[in-house]
């Protein structure tokens, strides 16, 4: 049934899609936010709140992608139907036709023939909507659109939703060099808080490249919301509240830290990747409280006595790169078993080859989605060797410690 929009009394549904495997971290973030009824589903977070929930999960959220807020979700046969649906619903009070819009479908199991078409009969249902009511219909921009409407068909149900973010919510304007392979930014946001890293905790990514880790763990210890510095679509909507959005973020300033607790530390084998890394830090005011080093994982040394180490080695896609990396697991996994005891490491990987060739023992795998590229993240406790001989002769503990499989 199409939503009719009400501000003040029913709570407002939303979906916060995210990277595939963060779905619990979401939900753990988006509850400091005060959404109520989370629930995971695959991809992403269905939540319920109202519009200073929207505005702060949009300003704060490291994990979502977007913040969807649903206008209508009905059972449908056909393309008719589909029409009727998008026809019925106001949009003439949500945005005007000086705002340009585009339209993005998905399906899963859906009767129909083309996505094409649909996707067609639900613009021309908006513009239609429109013409109706005002004379006039909003033009289509694919490229730059302000408002975006996206679609979801499953083989019975059609859902609409108004995109409340635009511009995907990782794309924080903060990353200048992108360098090789570089990760998403919520994904690394979503491995960090799996990781249970604190900001009082020493953080070390030895293979930083272009330091996406490094730059979300530096705005956490700092308290930095991410969205900051950017526009939402929400802004262009008829009912935007510029004085609760002004007062949300004026909070978010207030409660930024002055300096972190303890220093990030990244290092790159490559001055390339290195470089990379400073710009990035330094156009987001952020060089101070990284320190970066050019070293070879291989040739590092812990710099403090114990803390998290968080890395996404090359995935060896390239020819030549794979052989590199089956001789480099091994020796990781002995520079971690000789050099970082005391330490928890963990190694986002989509590579089978990883867990065996690294010869430790895992002590937690969460499957985890690069893109499309169906990743784990490989998680090594390090217990110091005096540990490890009083916990096996007690027989005391329930965790594995990482120590060579033969
Ligand atoms: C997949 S990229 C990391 C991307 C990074 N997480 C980001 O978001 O930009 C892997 C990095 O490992 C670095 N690397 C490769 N071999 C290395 C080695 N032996 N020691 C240290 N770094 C190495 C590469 O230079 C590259 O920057």
């Amino acid at each position: 049934m199409a939503t009719k929009i009400n501000r003040q009394e029913a709570p407002l549904h939303f979906f916060a899609p995210c990277p595939r495997g963060l779905e619990s971290a979401l939900i753990d973030e988006l509850t400091q936010f005060c959404v109520t009824s989370p629930q995971p589903a695959q991809g992403g977070v269905q939540f319920q709140g109202n519009w200073n929930t929207c505005y702060r999960a949009n300003l704060e959220s490291r994990i979502a992608s977007r913040i969807l807020w649903q206008i209508a979700t009905q059972t449908y046969r056909n393309e008719t139907d589909i029409y009727d649906i998008t026809h019925a619903i106001p949009w003439h009070e949500w945005f005007s036709t000086n705002n340009t819009i585009r339209v993005n479908l998905t399906a899963i199991k859906s009767p129909l023939r083309s996505l094409d078409y649909t996707t067609l009969k639900i613009k021309d249902a908006i513009c239609d909507k429109f013409r109706d009511i005002t004379g006039h219909r909003p033009s289509v921009n694919t490229a730059q659109p302000d408002i975006r409407i996206h679609g979801f068909l499953d083989a019975k149900k059609f859902t609409l939703y108004l995109d409340t973010s635009g511009e995907a919510l990782f794309k924080r304007g903060l990353r200048k060099k992108a360098g090789e392979a570089p990760l998403r930014e919520n994904l690394a946001a979503g491995i960090l808080r799996l990781t249970g890293w604190r900001p009082d905790v020493p953080l070390l990514d030895p293979m930083c490249g272009s330091g996406t880790f490094l730059l979300e763990a530096a705005q956490i210890a700092l308290n930095i919301a991410p969205g900051l510095e950017r526009h939402f679509a929400f802004e262009k909507f008829n009912d935007f509240d510029q004085t609760q959005w002004q007062r949300l973020k004026q909070n978010a300033i207030a409660a930024q830290l002055p300096r972190i607790a303890r220093p990030i530390y990244g290092s790159d084998l490559y001055g390339d990747a290195l470089t990379d890394a400073q710009i990035n830090l330094s156009a987001a005011g952020l060089a101070e409280t990284v320190k970066l080093k050019q070293a070879n994982i291989l040739e590092i040394s812990p710099p403090a006595s114990n803390g998290i180490l968080v890395v996404n080695p090359p995935y060896g896609v390239r020819i030549g790169e794979q052989q590199t990396m089956m001789e480099l697991y091994p020796k990781i996994g002995d520079l971690l078993k000789k050099k970082f005891s005391g330490w928890h490491a963990f190694i986002l990987s989509a590579d089978p080859a990883l867990p065996k060739l690294i010869r430790l023992s895992t002590s937690r795998r969460t499957p985890l989605f690069n893109g499309a590229l169906d990743c784990r993240l490989f998680e090594y406790k390090m217990v110091s060797g005096e540990m490890r001989k009083r916990k096996n002769a007690n027989n005391l503990h329930r965790e594995t410690p990482a120590t060579y499989n033969n």
